[in-house]
């Protein structure tokens, strides 16, 4: 690989006392460097790491009017002094430039991906949060930044990397979430945007999610757009049911983010000699396999929630509540797991693991 050179302007003063390393909030505060490169005239221009700071933009700048976006979520965690590990960045990468594909995004190369990565983990060594649980999230994204409004592709882009200390996504932390299916919403359809990692998905959302919460939910239970009864994912996270001793995951069908977390959490039950079903699932089997005491477990995985227990869920007017109130033994093995590899404390049979020495 050959290493590209990044142009490299340090901060001058740093915004770390701002840290409660104690009391991390999800994605409030932003490391002192960031990684930026700007795509014009068929090409991506010089690539630079500079100090974290506001964008000059227009009201014209055609992402905020058609949304032509793709991000990225992946995390760095802390080793020891010299040692800073990210996880499955080329997965994430891979992930990257398929959302790029599908909304016209110019692609990008892995060779500036790593160095930026590794780069800005090095500058901002001091902002990887040591405390189990907690993480270095870190976020690339690309938008279309051309001004003018024709509904049209870009022909201008900006590309940044940002990151920022975090601790648990879900306010609840290891406790069960609750879920319910949407009320009237779809999230995403087979030959839509639902397999990118793309702004609009998210906005799109929003709605949905605000009303569940009101409701006393979580987070939305998204089910397929067409038949509205095949279980896809939860818009924040994939999800898994432990059903016997079956782990049945929904399929990959063109309308669900392929998630980093969800394929580590398959790969793991596999090397465990779980059987391992990757297939449609409905939410009426989900209720059977409650009612019949099947149904063990139910979790989510996400970059961001890791391993996230499903305490019920709700649909037509009917919850099912799964568990105890806490996290099962089957969830808790993954966390630890996955965890333990990303900390390096544990063998990393699949080397997911990419080390940075800082
Ligand atoms: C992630 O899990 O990294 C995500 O991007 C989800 C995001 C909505 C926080």
């Amino acid at each position: 690989m050959t290493k590209p050179a990044l142009k490299i302007e340090k901060a001058t003063s740093s915004r770390i006392g701002e840290v409660d390393f104690d009391n991390l909030q999800f994605g409030r505060l932003f490391g002192d460097h960031m990684f930026h490169m700007e795509y014009r005239d068929g090409a991506w221009g010089e690539p630079e790491v500079k100090p974290f700071g506001p964008i000059e933009i227009t009201p014209a700048m055609n992402v905020m009017h058609y949304g032509q976006a793709v991000f990225e979520g992946m995390k760095a965690f802390y080793v020891d002094e010299n040692t800073v590990n990210i996880f499955r960045p080329k997965m994430h990468f891979e992930r990257f430039n398929r959302s790029c594909r599908r909304m016209c995004v110019p692609e990008t190369d892995y060779e500036t991906f790593i160095t930026a990565l590794e780069e800005l983990i090095r500058l901002d060594k001091q902002w990887i949060p040591k405390k189990s649980g907690t993480a270095m999230y870190i976020r690339p994204v690309i938008y279309a930044s051309d001004n003018y409004l024709a509904a049209r592709v870009s022909g201008v882009y900006s590309y940044y990397i940002i990151t920022s200390p975090v601790g648990a996504y879900y306010a609840e932390g290891f406790n069960p979430v609750s879920l319910t299916t949407p009320d009237g919403f779809v999230r995403a359809v087979k030959g839509g945007t639902g397999e990118a990692k793309t702004a609009g998905n998210y906005a799109a959302s929003f709605l949905p999610a605000k009303k569940a919460q009101e409701e006393g939910y979580t987070q939305v239970l998204w089910l397929d757009a067409i038949e509205k009864k095949y279980i896809e994912e939860v818009g924040t996270m994939n999800i898994h049911f432990l059903m016997g001793d079956t782990l049945v995951t929904p399929q990959l069908t063109g309308s669900v983010l392929a998630g980093v977390t969800r394929n580590s959490v398959t790969q793991l039950a596999k090397d465990w000699g779980i059987k391992v079903e990757e297939r449609r699932i409905t939410i009426d089997e989900v209720f059977e396999s409650a009612e019949n005491g099947t149904l063990t477990e139910v979790f989510g995985s996400g970059t961001a929630a890791v391993i996230s227990p499903v305490g019920s869920i709700q649909h037509n007017g009917k919850t099912i509540h799964i568990g105890d109130g806490k996290i099962g033994a089957f969830a808790e093995k993954l966390f630890d797991t996955i965890t333990g590899i990303q900390y390096g404390k544990l063998d990393d049979p699949h080397g997911w693991v990419h080390s940075v020495s800082v």
